[in-house]
Parts: C-alpha cells; structure tokens; sequence
C-alpha cells in the first residue's frame, strides 16, 4: 500500500512546515530510512525519511508551506499507479501541496510576506513618542523602576543599554531579597555547611581531617562578604551605565506621577511615561496565634541569626523550610519540619519528593498532613502545638521559623492613586507584564506569577524592551526551571507526572540513577536520579526532574532542551563528554527510547 509523506509534527506548537528542499528524486526508488526532503518549520530544519522502501513522487514544490499531516509526497509499491492512488477518498493531498491543472507538481501558495522584524540593535539614542516627560522641566525621566532587586535593577540596565534614561528607586539595600535575605546567603551559608560536613566525611576520602569544628561568626563574615561584593557589583553597574538611584520609599500620586520619601526624610516627585514596578515580596505570616512572640523569625532573620540554635521547629516544609532546615541541621541544630500537605515541597515532582523527604529524615524530624494551630512560650523554649490525624501534638524548641509562601509587597505603593489594579496585593498583569494603566509595568513577585529571581529577572528584560520598541518573546516563560539547594539537590523544568497525569497527557517516564553514573561516584555523591517526561507520541520532552550532585547545573541543558522543543533523541544523540554529570540526562533519555547503555 502507497505510503503517505507527509509534514510531521516535531513539536508541541508546529502547526505547519516548509518543503526546504527534496532529498530524494521524482520516480527514484527509495529504501525506508532514506532521505526525503529537508523540513523547516519555526524552530530549525529537519530531515524527513521514507517510512517504506518504493517508488518516490513529489506532489509538492520545493518551497511549498503545508499545515501539519498534509501530504507533500507518496511512496509507491511495485504495480501501483500515482493517479489511481490520488483518487482514492482516504487520500488527501495537502491543499499547498495538490497536484495544479493535472500536473502532479504541486503549487505552492503565494507566501504571505512577513513585516520585517526590527533588527534588535539599541537605538543610538532613546525617542520619546507624545507626552514626552523628557520634555518636561526638572525631575521628569524616561522610565523610572520602583525596587532594585534582580527584577528591577536587571530592568534598569536593560533600558540604559538600549539608551533610556533610567531612575530607579530602592528603599532598602540593593540586590532586594535575591542578593540580601534569599539565594545568596542562602548559598553562602550552605556552601560553609557543605564544607564542614565534607570534613566530617573526610577519611571516607583517604584524608585526615581530626577534630574538625566549625565558628559559626566566620560563616556569617563569609556570608555578609559574599552580599557586600554582590550588591557592590550591581551598585557598580548602575553607575556605569548612568542609572539615577534614588534612595528612598515610593509611592504613587497618579498613573505617572511617584512621589519618594527619602531616606534623609524629605520627599521628591518623579513623573515619567513609563514605570516599572519590581516591589518584590516578603514572608508572609499565618493567621496562626503566637507567631509574633520573641524567638518566632522568618527567613529574614534566620539568615542573620549570630549563633546556631540548639533546636528549631520549622513550620512549612516548602523550599525556603527544606534549604533552611539543611543549612541548621548540617550545623548541628536539632530540626523539626511541620508540614500542613501531606508532603514536602509541594509543586515538585512527587517522587522526587518522597525520595527526598527518606534522605532528608536522616538529618531530621518531618511530620506532615499536620498543621500548626499554635506556638507558646515553654519558659524559655517555644512550644509548637500541632494537629496530626486528629491527635495533638507538641515539639518545644529555642527558635521557631516561619516558612509559609511569601506575599507580594505592595500595600505601601498606594495603587489606588493611579488606579492599577491588584487582586489580594497582586498585582495584575498581561503576558507581557503590562498593569491595566499604559505605560506601567509590574514584574517579579509583585505580580505573584512565578516568585523565582530569575523570573523576575527575564520579566523585567520583557518590559525593557517593550518600552524600546522591541517585540518580547511571551513564549519562553513556559520554560523556567526550578532549583532547591538541599542536599542532595533538586532541580526541576517543565510538567510534573502529576501535571501530566491530571491533564491527561499520554507521556512516559524515563530515568537514570546516579548510581551508574561515574562521575556521581567518584565524587561520593551517588544518591538520586534524573528523570524525564516525554510524550508517548513525538518523545517530545515535557518535563526534567533531577534529584543528585548538581542538579541544579545541569537542569540548564534540560531548560534548553524544552526551550527548543527538543525530543528525547537529541539528547540521547548528544555526545556528552565522560566523565560527568550530564551523562545521567543523556542516559535517562536513552532509557525512554530503546534503553539506557548502563543501566539494566
Ligand atoms: P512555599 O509555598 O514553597 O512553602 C510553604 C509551605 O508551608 C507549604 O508547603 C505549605 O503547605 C506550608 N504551610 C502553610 N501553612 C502551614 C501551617 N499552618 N502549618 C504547617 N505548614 C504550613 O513557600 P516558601 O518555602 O516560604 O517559599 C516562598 C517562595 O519563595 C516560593 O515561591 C519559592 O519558590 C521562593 N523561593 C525559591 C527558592 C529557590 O528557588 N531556591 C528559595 C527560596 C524561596
């Protein structure tokens, strides 16, 4: 039976595809696997190979556009005719593709001419369209960017490298939580953990490492050095390109009005046409009694607590709970985590969790489907009541921290003075982070969509950019990987098998166990596994879930992987160097297609 060439689907988003160039000849005989023609669609080009051995007819152009599924070609057995097979009713050629007055030659349909893309190179300088405040007496500027975190200053040096005069506004420390109360000393303090418990594992190793201990109050300097070069950096930056700062608390007076309570206590007003808000977020509190006692902190001040507590109740065993309960249970503190879900680290993976909550129970108590109903003083200690399965319990520990989500911080820019509106403090936003008002932005956690620094980072490029004329890319925010930096570590991209399951995707799971992973072993670290979700059709890869020594690196190779709608053969066809890592991705995608080299 006549086999069909058609345009096939080799991504989530192709709807259609270009016949680039025919590979294989009209009338030649052709062997299955052999080239046929050259594909493009929107992401590359692609080899199209005959699915059966026969006789080859074209029915398309080179250069002819046909929707995905449509036939551009046919593959003939021996005896069978061209125009008898093209009139049978289950055979349809592809409208782009149909033979034109008889001729089995197709033609292709006159191309839609694009408008032609604005080259991305900044503008020489930036001109302002309509009320142009720079035409405006003293204190107008072209954009002004509310909150220097890594939303707001990365926005900020966006616009002054393609040429907008820039104010930004910081009530606080440069860096905003990423650089100040977050990632980095998060990542400092772990870092100091890591090495003091690789010491402790050291004659494992062949070394001698006797008495070993660790000061806490060099951890810290190391910590407060590490933030102070960082923020010193992005200080620097702004600088250099020119970026105004204004040191002081912003809020609005009208759509493109702020007025800035200094920090020397007097007050500016600031008009521009267009207004970046990168107000960012901050812990955010249960209604649950007794949390503002003496000894009940946040992350905020448990990142700059001088000493480590002896014991320490941790309520949400979220990702800020599980990082924080690594960083004091590697350095000795007995540590609790009370979680209301039936499991930790809610949102990732389920069995990346549950393998991760069997390592980390090593280091400490967990309990969860048990939520907090109170905290009370115990003397000196603090007294966690908590509820689980209809039995009270409770812990008493010298500090309590609450690790419960995070709310956007925007009640102090009074919204309602430029009529921006917001549902529950965030603040709403369209794909490409404009606010119900023209000209104002809102990025990062203010808006509430993905509280991730790097998020908020790439929002704050979209609105740059927008605001210079250039079109963003609202796409490549269905792609944002996650990291946690426990220990193992655990990194994640795309669906969950959850995800997946509630959407009814027909996917596979493959995956690859750091045990067989070189590597992994030589470093010590052979605990976890890679795991890959693909659709059961394409192989396309809908999701990476990695538990293992630097997960958090390598999700990047995956992150770009989903980006370019690649399927599990080309990470398998990547030659990955030996040894490493990255050998467990490339191992877990051969497991998904016809079985991985080192694993049974
Ligand atoms: P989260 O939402 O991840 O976790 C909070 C946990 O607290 C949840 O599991 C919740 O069920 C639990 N909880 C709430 N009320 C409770 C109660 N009464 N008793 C017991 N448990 C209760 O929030 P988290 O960990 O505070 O993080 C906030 C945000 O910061 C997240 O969006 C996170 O993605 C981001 N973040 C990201 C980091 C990273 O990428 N490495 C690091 C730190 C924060």
């Amino acid at each position: 039976m006549a086999q069909r060439v058609i345009i096939p689907r080799l991504g989530q988003t192709m709807t259609e595809g270009t016949v680039a160039k025919w590979l294989a000849a009209q009338d030649q005989r052709v062997n299955a696997g052999d080239p046929v023609y050259e594909l493009e669609y929107d992401k590359a080009t692609a080899v199209v190979e005959a699915k059966k051995s026969g006789i080859f007819k074209r029915l398309a152009e080179e250069g002819a556009k046909a929707a995905v599924g449509e036939t551009v070609g046919v593959i003939l057995e021996e005896g069978e005719k061209l125009e008898d097979i093209l009139s049978q009713k289950t055979f349809t050629v592809a409208n782009s593709a149909k033979a034109a007055s008889g001729s089995l030659y197709t033609q292709p349909e006159p191309e839609k001419k694009e408008a032609p893309k604005a080259a991305y190179t900044p503008p020489a300088s930036f001109k302002c369209t309509g009320d142009c405040p720079r035409n405006k007496p003293a204190n107008s500027t072209d954009t002004i960017v509310i909150g220097g975190g890594p939303g707001g200053y990365v926005a900020a040096l966006r616009l002054a490298l393609l040429g907008a005069k820039v104010t930004l506004v910081e009530k606080d420390t440069l860096g905003g939580t990423c650089l100040n109360r977050g990632c980095i000393p998060t990542k400092a303090l772990l870092q100091s953990a890591e090495m003091y418990t690789a010491c402790l594992q050291a004659a494992e190793f062949g070394v001698k490492a006797e008495q070993v201990s660790f000061d806490y109050s060099v951890v810290c300097t190391r910590r407060k050095k590490t933030v102070d070069a960082l923020v010193g950096g992005v200080k620097g930056l702004l600088k250099a390109r020119k970026v105004e700062v204004i040191s002081g608390e912003a809020a609005f007076e009208g759509p493109h009005t702020i007025n800035v309570k200094l920090s020397d206590g007097t007050e500016k007003k600031l008009t521009a046409d267009n207004i970046i808000i990168a107000s960012g977020s901050v812990p955010a509190k249960p209604p649950i009694p007794g949390l503002d006692g003496k000894n009940v902190i946040t992350s905020d001040e448990a990142l700059v607590l001088e000493s480590i507590p002896e014991s320490m109740v941790i309520i949400g065993g979220g990702v800020i709970g599980m990082e924080l309960a690594m960083v004091f249970s590697s350095f000795n503190c007995t540590v609790t985590v009370v979680e209301a879900l039936p499991e930790i680290l809610p949102g990732i993976d389920g069995e990346i969790a549950k393998n991760y909550r069997r390592i980390a129970a090593k280091r400490m108590a967990i309990y969860s489907g048990a939520a907090v109903a109170s905290v009370t003083d115990a003397g000196d200690a603090k007294c966690v009541l908590f509820n689980k399965e209809g039995n009270e319990q409770k812990i008493e520990a010298q500090y309590v921290l609450v690790a419960t989500g995070r709310r956007p911080e925007t009640a102090a820019l009074q919204l309602g003075a430029a009529g921006i509106k917001a549902e529950r403090g965030r603040i709403t936003v369209d794909d490409k982070w404009r606010t119900n008002i023209a000209g104002v932005y809102c990025i990062g956690d203010a808006n509430g969509k993905t509280m991730l620094a790097h998020a908020a980072s790439a929002q704050g490029i979209d609105a740059a950019d927008l605001i210079m004329g250039h079109t963003p890319d609202a796409k490549r925010h269905r792609v944002i990987p996650a990291c946690i930096y426990t220990d193992p570590e655990i990194a994640s991209v795309g669906r969950t098998e959850e995800q997946l399951k509630n959407e009814g995707m027909d996917y596979k799971a493959s995956k690859f166990s750091f045990r067989a992973n070189g590597r992994a072993l030589t470093l010590g670290k052979a605990e976890g596994f890679v795991k890959i979700l693909s659709d059961k059709v394409h192989n396309e890869v809908l999701g990476v879930h990695i538990m293992g020594p630097n997960a958090t690196e390598l999700i990047g190779e995956c992150a770009l992987a989903m980006r370019m709608e690649c399927c599990l053969e080309e990470l398998a066809e990547t030659i990955h160097a030996h040894p490493t890592l990255g050998e467990a991705v490339m191992e877990a995608a051969e497991a998904g297609l016809f079985g991985a080299i080192h694993s049974l």
